[in-house]
Parts: C-alpha cells; structure tokens; sequence
C-alpha cells in the first residue's frame, strides 16, 4: 500500500521566502493556464508583492526544509468600498498535491485574513481546475459567477469562476481592516 500522505509543515512567509515562491510559481505561468500571468515573477517581484499595501498574509508550506507551496491574500479591487473583501489563491508544486497541504494552507489563511477584519474571501479560478474548485468547495466557499473568455492564453480564451466565502457576519459598521506581520 501506498504511505498515507501527510500535509507539509505550514508557516508564515517572510521576504526570505520568496525565492522558493517564485519557483514553485514558474510553471503556472510558462506551462499552465492556472495563472495568468505570462511573465514569471522573480523573488524581487515576490517580495515586492509580499509587503505591499495593503499589507496581506502569506503562508508558505515546507518539506525537508524547501518550499513546496504557497497561499497568501491579495487585495480584492482598489476602490474603497472593497476593502474589505479579499481574493485568496494557493499553489503547490506538482509533486505535492493531493497530501492535504492546499487545505492546511487555506486552514491557516483564512482564519487569519478573519482575525485581520476581512469579512469576505473570493477566489477567482480559470477553468476547468477540478482540483481547486474542489479545495474551495471542500473549505465552504460557493460559486458566485462566471467570467466568460475573459483571459486569452497559450492560444485559447479561457472563462474564470469566482467562489466566495463570508469570513465573518456582516458588520453594520466594519472596522478598518489591519496590517498583517509575519511575526
Ligand atoms: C488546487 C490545489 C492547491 C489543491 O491542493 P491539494 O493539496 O492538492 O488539495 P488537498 O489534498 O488539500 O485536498 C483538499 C480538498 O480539495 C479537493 N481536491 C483536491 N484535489 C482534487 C482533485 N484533483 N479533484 C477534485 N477535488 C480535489 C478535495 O475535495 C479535497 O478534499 P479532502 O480534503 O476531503 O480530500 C493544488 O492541486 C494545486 O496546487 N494545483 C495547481 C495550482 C492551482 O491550480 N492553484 C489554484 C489556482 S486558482
């Protein structure tokens, strides 16, 4: 019988982290439709990303002591009314999915992202990803839309579904979301 996998450690992300990131991420981009992006980012531009404004949590994945995926929160839309929504994505690199590591990544994100005052999570995924609308669907987030043919890439258009999930009641008057730190 195969071993039973088990989810990678999960811990906060700092800059120093950014190039395992970045490799993790590369073939997203060169090789996939899960990302569209076409130009991979470096661990400059992760580190970039990883502390800019507002300030949002990353939370990398390790196993024998290498990064092995990421999940972190980005900022929904710029308008002020937005604040506070947030999108939330995760990657893995391919040898460790299916272990549990995309749910231990969001079980440690979203909680966060609550604690911060976010009160709603969107998830924008190009399809077909069976196995993220599966993560997002297994953590309690639901369809919201489709997006038809709204990216054009390795040759082809490609829809994107949006879930959601509400990280909190709805306040009547929410509080300004703080700055996440990953000490
Ligand atoms: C999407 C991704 C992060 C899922 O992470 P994972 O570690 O493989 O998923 P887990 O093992 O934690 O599975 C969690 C749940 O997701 C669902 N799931 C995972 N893989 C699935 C698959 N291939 N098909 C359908 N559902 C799947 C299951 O419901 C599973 O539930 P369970 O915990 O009860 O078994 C990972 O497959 C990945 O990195 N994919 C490529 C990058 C990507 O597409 N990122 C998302 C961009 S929107």
């Amino acid at each position: 019988m195969p071993p039973v996998p088990v989810p990678a450690e999960i811990r906060p992300a700092d800059v120093d982290d950014a190039a395992g990131i970045a490799a993790v991420y590369r073939p997203y981009v060169t090789d996939s439709v899960a990302s569209f992006e076409t130009v991979p980012p470096d661990a400059a531009e992760f580190a970039r990303r990883m502390t800019a404004e507002p300030r949002l949590p990353w939370f990398v994945a390790c196993r024998d002591g290498g990064v092995v995926g990421y999940a972190y929160g980005g900022q929904h839309r710029s308008r002020a009314a937005y604040r506070w929504s947030v999108d939330c994505s995760v990657y893995l690199s391919a040898a460790e999915r299916g272990a549990g590591t995309g749910r231990a990544l969001y079980g440690r994100l979203l909680p966060v992202l609550r604690d911060l005052g976010y009160v709603t999570a969107f998830a924008g995924i190009a399809l077909p990803n069976p196995a993220s609308a599966g993560l997002h669907t297994a953590l309690g987030f639901t369809p919201v839309g489709v997006y038809r043919s709204v990216g054009f890439k390795a040759g082809r258009w490609h829809d994107v579904g949006w879930w959601q999930l509400p990280l909190q009641e709805l306040p009547a008057e929410p509080a300004e979301p703080r700055a996440w730190s990953p000490r």
